[in-house]
């Protein structure tokens, strides 16, 4: 008899903790709070912040360390070839009590950097310790299982992941992850900014069609 285990259809989420981000943070702290009309929650594509890159130089160092985070999960998913990539860069500014319901979105990769939340000591990916779904914790990023009802089977025990952000973190992870955010629970607005990466690949040849 010879026996074989696999593990599919894997998804990488990948963190990254960058060092010396207070600065960093402050500035687009203090700009969010300066202009919280940035934050547009009417739609993620209303405002993209990279419109600000030219005069902000936080806003563009935040671009750059996005980019390398996602050439990061690229590289190590195997993926090239691309012909570049679209950017799109929006805040979610949360104050007391707020919380963001299980999304997707509409594009490959997604990244999310933390520049203000709640202080903790626990470790930011809780995937090898478990964690119970419902302990709503304090401004905790919830990673939904992204199989097809996944938590309907008794024989599936890890259906969520969850991510205790903090300042200088930063997730980038696929698009069709749905993904939460519990109550944020502190006295102060909570920042975090997210990029939607849309990839572009060289175009094929041309097949016209005539619907006629
Ligand atoms: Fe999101």
């Amino acid at each position: 008899m010879n026996v074989t285990d696999h593990v599919v259809f894997a998804t990488r989420v990948e963190t990254i903790q960058f060092p010396d981000t207070d600065r960093l943070n402050a500035e687009l702290c203090d700009l969010l709070d300066r202009r919280p009309e940035l934050d547009d929650r009417t739609h993620p594509d209303a405002l993209n912040l990279l419109v600000l890159a030219e005069t902000v130089p936080a806003i563009a160092r935040l671009r750059e360390m996005f980019l390398r985070g996602a050439r990061h999960w690229l590289q190590a998913e195997g993926i090239a070839g691309t012909d570049g990539v679209d950017l799109l860069l929006f805040s979610n500014r949360m104050g007391p009590g707020d919380s963001t319901i299980a999304h997707n979105h509409k594009t490959d990769l997604i990244g999310i950097y933390y520049a203000r939340t709640t202080v903790t000591d626990r470790p930011p990916f809780s995937a090898a310790d478990g964690t119970d779904y419902f302990e709503a914790g304090d401004g905790v990023l919830v990673l939904h299982d992204p199989r097809f009802n996944a938590n309907q089977t008794t024989v599936c025990h890890h259906d969520h992941i969850k991510i205790f952000p903090r300042p200088g973190l930063m997730l980038i992870f696929p698009a069709y992850v749905w993904h939460s955010v519990t109550s944020h629970r502190g006295d102060f607005h909570r920042l975090s900014f997210a990029m939607n990466f849309t990839l572009r690949w060289p175009a094929g040849p041309a097949q016209p069609h005539s619907w006629t």
